[in-house]
């Protein structure tokens, strides 16, 4: 299974701090926002790796993780993505760098404090679909949002008004090959995007989505409050991804 982390986007919600530079390096806490993605593959065994960015400051990416060695990546990959479509359209990015694998795709702004080995395991065995990971969580307006009828998701809704459950659909996906062909179909949401949540329906209506709930804390960091919360949360420790040592990142 190869990994893919979305690191794209303009991250207007945070400005003046994007102004200088991606999000995905901004820091939380005492690294870079786009070390903990990495890790979290990482434990997961997950060794190849695509990063998929844009904008002005792409080129960062590079200076900070060169060939991913020092991190303990085995394969590190780069792609650029012209615009803002969204993050299915970055996803289809990362068609070549698949090469017919199944990808664990996350957000470059997930942060959590546990560690997704199980649920990457029960994917590997899987036979096809996709997988999602849900967390309960007080602001479920703010995310895509799944509904349960026992073990079945029912719909997935993206940011909903008026939510109908507190289970948060994070930013850690896992899917099969036919994902590429999935994105090619999307339309472009209200907001003019591509949306994962139109990815993820379409492997529910098709009977062939699973899920996990993850344990530990689970933050975003698109917000100036989230991104607050989050070095607050590293801060604090007990967080698997701190595995890593920080000399080992940056020292090499
Ligand atoms: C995106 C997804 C949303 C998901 C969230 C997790 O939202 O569209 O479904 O719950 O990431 O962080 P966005 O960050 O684009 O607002």
């Amino acid at each position: 299974m190869k990994g893919v982390i979305l690191a794209g986007g303009l991250g207007t919600r945070l400005r003046p701090l994007t102004l200088v530079t991606n999000k995905h390096l901004l820091p939380i806490y005492d690294r870079p926002m786009i070390y903990y993605p990495i890790q979290c593959l990482l434990n997961a065994g997950i060794k190849e790796i695509l990063i998929v960015t844009g904008g002005e400051h792409a080129g960062d990416f590079l200076k900070l993780l060169k060939n991913g060695k020092q991190l303990g990546i085995d394969r590190l990959g780069y792609a650029y993505q012209e615009g803002e479509g969204g993050i299915a359209d970055a996803l289809k990015l990362a068609e070549d760098f698949a090469d017919r694998d199944k990808v664990c795709v996350i957000l470059g702004d997930n942060i959590i404090q546990g560690n997704i080995r199980k649920a990457a395991g029960d994917f590997f065995t899987q036979s096809s679909g996709a997988k999602v990971i849900l967390k309960k969580v007080p602001d479920p307006e703010r995310f895509g949002v799944a509904m349960l009828d026992g073990d079945r998701i029912t719909s997935i809704v993206e940011k909903p008004a008026d939510p109908q459950s507190d289970l948060a659909v994070t930013g850690i996906y896992f899917y099969d090959a036919d994902v590429f062909d999935v994105a090619q179909t999307l339309k472009p949401s209200d907001r003019g995007e591509l949306e994962i949540t139109d990815v993820n329906n379409y492997y529910l209506d098709r009977g062939d989505l699973t899920w996990d709930v993850l344990d530990g804390w689970w933050t975003d960091a698109g917000t100036l409050e989230s991104l607050y919360r989050a070095a607050t949360f590293c801060a604090d420790g007990g967080a698997n991804h701190l595995e890593l040592p920080v000399e080992a990142a940056v020292s090499k």
